[in-house]
C-alpha cells in the first residue's frame, strides 16, 4: 500500500518521515478509508499571542511561515489532489483550519472533485485572550468534512453512534471542548496539538473498526493515538522528525482489553471477603444521596432504602472499607450532593466529607460540579417555593 521506508512501524501503525508530496506519491490509489488532515495554517507571521498567561510569539515553526495567497492555494490543491487519488471512492476526508487557510482548503476541495458534507465548528471553551484588542477573540476552528463528488456513493456516517454520544439527540455541527489538556501533553509539546476528544468524534463518525486512516500532517500523532484507542489502523506522515518522535512515544501504550473489568454483586460496606487490604490504586465512588432516589424495593443491603441516620452509619462503614482496600498515598474520590428535606438543606456532602476525614483520609480537593438542566418536581407546581434549587454537587478528592 506504501512503497517506501517507514520511520516507525507496528502491525497497525506506520509513521513516515518525509515531505507530504514525496510520501503520498508512494501510496497506492484508492487504498485509504479516511483521511484526517491538520495542515499548516500558515499563520506564523511574527505576531504575538498569549499562552499560559505569557506573551509568546505566534510562530509555530518554519513549516507554518506565512505564504502568499497564490502559494498557499497551490500548496493546498496539490496535496488535496493526491488525497483524492489515494482515498477509496466511499471514503471521506476531514481537514481542519482557521480563517488563515480554510477558505483556500474549501475551494481546493471542490476544485479537486470533492463535495463538502459538513462544516464543523470547534468552539474552544478557553481560547487564549486577544492581546492586541483590535479584533474579537479567536475562539473557533473549522473542520471541513468531504466526500468524493461521485454518483451513488455510500460513505460511512455512524449516525446512531453520534446521536448516542449526544444524549440521544442528533449531533450538531458545533463541537465545544477545551484546548488540548495538559494531561495529553505529558510526553512533550507540539505547538498545534489537537485534543483527543475532537479526533474521537471524527474517527467514530466516519470509520469502522479495522479501517485505515491516513494523517498526512500527523504532528504529535493525535489521530494515530485515537485510532489505536478505537481499533483502527493508521498511517501518519510528517516532515519534522521531532513531531514523529513525539508521535512514536505517544503511541507507546498498552491497549486492548488487557485488563478486563470485574463486576461483582456485593455490599460495598463490607468487602472483607472480596478485596484484600491495600490492593487498590484508585477509588471513584458515587454512592446514593441518602434516600432521594430509592434504587430498589427489597435489597437488604441497598443503603438508599435507609433513613438518614442508618444511611450515615452504613456510609461510615463504606469509608472504612475504602481506607482499608486502598494502597498508601493513593486517591479515593467521591461524587455526592446535598439534599433537601421539609424545605431545609441537609448538607449531606459535608457529612460525607467529614466522615472520610474522620476515617483517616486527607482532604486534597473540594470540586464543585455545576448541575445543568435541574428541574423542580411537579409536586412544587403552584406551591409556595421559598428556597433555591440545589444546582451543585461535590467531587471530594481524598488521599490515604
Ligand atoms: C498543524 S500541525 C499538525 C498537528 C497534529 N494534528 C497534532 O495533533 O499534533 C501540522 C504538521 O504538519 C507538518 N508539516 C508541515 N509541512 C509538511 C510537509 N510538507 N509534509 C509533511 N508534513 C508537514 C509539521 O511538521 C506539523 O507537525
Amino acid at each position: 500500500m506504501y512503497r517506501g521506508k517507514y520511520y516507525f512501524e507496528t502491525d497497525n501503525f506506520k509513521l513516515i518521515y518525509n515531505d507530504i508530496f514525496k510520501a503520498i506519491k508512494k501510496i497506492e490509489d484508492k487504498s485509504i478509508d479516511m483521511i484526517f488532515a491538520d495542515p499548516p495554517y500558515f499563520l506564523s507571521s511574527d505576531g504575538i499571542t498569549c499562552s499560559g498567561g505569557k506573551m509568546v510569539s505566534v510562530n509555530k515553526g518554519e513549516w507554518d511561515k506565512t505564504l502568499s495567497i497564490k502559494e498557499k492555494h497551490k500548496f493546498n490543491r496539490k496535496w488535496i489532489k493526491e488525497c483524492y487519488r489515494i482515498l477509496k471512492d466511499n471514503g471521506t476526508i476531514w481537514i481542519s483550519g482557521t480563517l488563515h487557510n480554510i477558505y483556500s482548503i474549501g475551494m481546493a476541495l471542490e476544485e479537486e472533485g470533492f463535495k463538502i458534507i459538513n462544516n464543523i465548528t470547534w468552539q474552544k471553551t478557553n481560547p487564549p485572550p486577544n492581546l492586541a484588542c483590535k479584533t474579537f477573540t479567536h475562539s473557533t476552528e473549522t473542520i471541513l468534512w468531504a466526500r468524493k463528488d461521485l454518483k451513488k456513493i455510500k460513505y460511512t456516517f455512524n449516525y446512531e453512534i453520534m446521536k448516542k454520544l449526544n444524549n440521544n439527540k442528533q449531533m450538531k455541527d458545533v463541537w465545544t471542548t477545551s484546548l488540548t489538556k495538559l494531561s495529553e501533553k505529558k510526553q512533550g509539546k507540539h505547538p498545534t496539538q489537537k485534543p483527543l476528544e475532537i479526533l474521537d468524534k471524527i474517527i467514530l463518525a466516519s470509520t469502522n473498526e479495522n479501517d485505515l486512516v491516513l494523517d498526512p500532517f500527523c504532528g504529535s500523532g493525535t489521530s494515530m493515538i485515537e485510532c489505536k484507542l478505537l481499533n483502527r489502523k493508521g498511517i501518519g506522515i510528517d516532515v519534522n522528525v521531532e513531531s514523529l518522535k513525539l508521535a512514536k512515544s505517544r503511541l507507546d501504550f498498552e491497549h486492548n482489553n488487557i485488563y478486563e473489568p470485574k463486576l461483582i454483586r456485593a455490599d460495598a460496606t463490607n468487602l472483607q471477603k472480596i478485596i484484600p487490604s491495600e490492593k487498590i490504586d484508585f477509588i471513584f465512588a458515587h454512592p446514593p444521596y441518602a434516600d432521594i432516589i430509592k434504587y430498589s424495593k427489597d435489597i437488604k443491603e441497598d443503603i438508599s432504602r435507609l433513613n438518614l441516620k442508618e444511611y450515615l452509619n452504613q456510609m461510615s462503614l463504606f469509608s472504612k472499607e475504602c481506607f482499608r482496600v486502598l494502597k498508601k498515598d493513593k486517591i479515593c474520590s467521591s461524587l455526592i450532593g446535598d439534599i433537601r428535606k421539609n424545605k431545609n438543606v441537609i448538607p449531606l456532602g459535608f457529612y460525607i466529607m467529614n466522615m472520610f476525614i474522620q476515617t483517616g483520609f486527607t482532604l486534597k480537593e473540594i470540586i464543585i460540579k455545576e448541575q445543568h438542566n435541574c428541574k423542580m418536581t411537579d409536586y412544587w407546581k403552584n406551591k409556595n417555593m421559598d428556597f433555591y434549587l440545589l444546582e451543585h454537587e461535590y467531587v471530594f478528592i481524598f488521599k490515604k
